[in-house]
This record gives structure tokens, sequence and C-alpha cells, in this order.
């Protein structure tokens, strides 16, 4: 599989300098492709289920849960020895298609999601290192998106979401977003609602940006300058989907060095900062969720990853690696 023999691997020299670099995980690839669970084990120290622990996925009909693939990707990222990052608790996309609001009382959808919460966090307890509790909750616009949850709970969904985690689970508790990896309007709404979230007592460590890098590559120096001032309110930033494409239909002659240099420049932004989790969102381009993916009718390049179809290394990989070598020999 590697072409660099006598290389360390990225997940040595992440380990090394103690740094935490993910991949995010399909269990059937993980159960069906040897060099799918050898990359992942072998090239990075961390790992989330990209859709396993959504509600939609846990819970097929009203009453049961089917944690299978949940667990088989939790089983493997502890018996290899790695954090875990669960994704996601509460978020307005991929519910069960059973579950309608209409159905409910206001009341019925609070305790429906406390349950929900208890009982996911709580069978994790001390197996998932980090959890993120609640996912987009913002608006583009900086406003509180309308949810089913924010319907029936009102703003203080958020909070709760907090506190009924932190009632079953050892794990760190973070805040997840898109678009808000940069200082802008949806980052500073974002930042103010994690300061009055903290002012109140509500447990929460963390905020994690996505970083999908689609169409505009949010700028390294803003996004350093965004991690430093949520560190400054003692959060931890995580940088935890990240994913580097052009538009499918503008895609530069030189996309693979362009996105080379983008990825080494997030990783020196990150280091500099003192942001110390890089997640990528999916190990291979094999299995990237943007070859399906589509932005109000937008398509995005479908090779975003740090590894090509065949599992072979891109320039990407070399860059993310070097930036950590190179940090650590300073
Ligand atoms: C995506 C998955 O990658 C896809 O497989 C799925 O079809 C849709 O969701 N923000 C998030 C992730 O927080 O959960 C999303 O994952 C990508 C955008």
């Amino acid at each position: 599989m590697s072409t660099e023999q006598g290389q360390p691997t990225l997940r040595d020299v992440a380990d090394e300098r103690e740094f935490t670099i993910g991949a995010a995980i399909d269990p059937d690839s993980l159960r069906r492709d040897p060099s799918y669970w050898k990359t992942a084990s072998s090239e990075f120290n961390a790992v989330t289920p990209e859709n396993a622990l959504k509600m939609g996925a846990l819970r097929p009909s009203r009453h049961t849960y089917d944690f299978r693939d949940a667990d088989a990707i939790v089983d493997f990222g502890r018996e290899n020895d790695m954090y875990v990052r669960g994704h996601t608790l509460v978020w307005h996309n991929q519910k069960p298609d059973w579950f309608q609001a209409w159905d409910h009382t206001d009341e019925q959808i609070e305790a429906f999601l406390r349950n929900h919460i208890h009982t996911v966090a709580g069978r994790y307890r001390a197996t998932i290192d980090a959890w993120d509790v609640v996912n987009e909750a913002v608006d583009d616009d900086g406003s509180t998106r309308r949810t089913v949850w924010s319907d029936a709970m009102g703003e203080g969904y958020i909070a709760d979401a907090f506190r009924w985690a932190d009632e079953v689970t050892d794990a760190d508790l973070y805040y997840n977003d898109y678009g808000a990896d940069e200082v802008n309007e949806k980052s500073d709404a974002i930042y103010d609602l994690l300061e009055r979230l903290l002012e109140r007592d509500v447990p929460i460590d963390g905020v994690g940006f996505q970083l999908h890098a689609l169409a505009a590559h949010p700028d390294p120096e803003s996004i350093a300058e965004n991690i430093e001032r949520f560190r400054a309110l003692g959060l931890d930033v995580q940088i935890t989907e990240m994913d580097v494409a052009f538009p499918d239909d503008d895609v530069p002659a030189d996309a693979a060095e362009r996105q080379a240099d983008y990825y080494r420049a997030v990783v020196e932004a990150c280091l500099e900062a003192g942001c110390e989790t890089i997640v990528t969102w999916g190990v291979h381009d094999g299995g990237t969720w943007l070859r399906s993916f589509k932005d109000f009718g937008e398509r995005y390049s479908g090779d975003p990853l740090l590894f090509d179809d065949r599992y072979e290394r891109k320039p990407a990989y070399r860059a993310v690696r070097n930036a950590l070598e190179k940090h650590r020999e300073r």
C-alpha cells in the first residue's frame, strides 16, 4: 500500500507530537474492505462515525434502537487505541422518517430528546471521548435556526441538551457547526451563544468547526484568529469535518497542489492557534460524501481527502504530515 517505505505514517507523526488526526468512518467499508480498515487504523489516531450515531441511523422504528453500526466503529476505535468523537446527538437533519413533530406535544418532544440523549450518550459513557452534542443550531445569518427542537422547546433546548448529556457521559461536550471557520457573522453569533451558555454554567467543553472547504476556502489567518478567540473563552477548539474541494465546473489544473497547500495552511493555522485536533470527513476519496452532495444545484470535485480511491497517499497527505513534523521539530 505504501510507496514510501521507511517513512513514518501520519499517525506516527501525530502521536509523536500529541496531535489528534482523525477520519469519519463508514461501517460497511470497515467490514468489507481490508485496505480501508488498514488505512484508518495505521494512518489516523481518531475516528468518528460519519452517519452511524445520527438519530435516524440509530432508530429504525418508534420502539427500537439499532446500535450495530455505531458499536462497530466505536469498538474499532477503542481496539486501535484511537480517540473517538461521537457525532451527533441533536441535529435538524437525518432524523428518523417516522418521527414527525405533528404527532407530538411540545412536552413529548422534549421528553423524546432527553431520552434519546440519555440512552445514546449513556451507552457510550466511557467509550466516546467527545460528543458533538448540538450540531448546526445557528443559521447562516447568525440567528437561531428554526428546527423541530427549537419550535417545541425554544432556544433553551441547546442548554438542556448539554445538561442532559453531562448527566450520563464522561465525554467532553462540543457545539459543532459549518461556515463558522473564519471570523464572520455566523462565528460571531456562535461566539455570543457559547459565551452566554458558559455564563450560565452550561457544561460545554469545546467548539467544532467543520471546515468543509468546498467553493470558498476560508482564510487560514482568519481561522487562526477565530480559534484563538474561542480558546480565550476557555473552550477547546477542533476541526471536525475537513475536506477540500473545488466547484465541479471550475477545477483548477493544479488542483492537487492547491489542495495540499490549503491543507498545510490549515494545519499550521491550527497549531499556531492551539488547536490539537483535525478530523477529515472520510478516509479516502472513494468514500467521500461530496460525490453525491449537491448544494443548491452546485456540485463539487469528488477528491477532497488525503488518500485517493486506491488508498495512495496524495500531495495533501504529505502536506499534512510534513506540517505536523515540522512543527514538532521547532
Ligand atoms: C453527511 C454525510 O457525510 C453523508 O453521508 C450524509 O448523507 C449526510 O451527512 N455536516 C455534518 C455531517 O455535520 O453530519 C454531514 O455528513 C456533512 C455536513
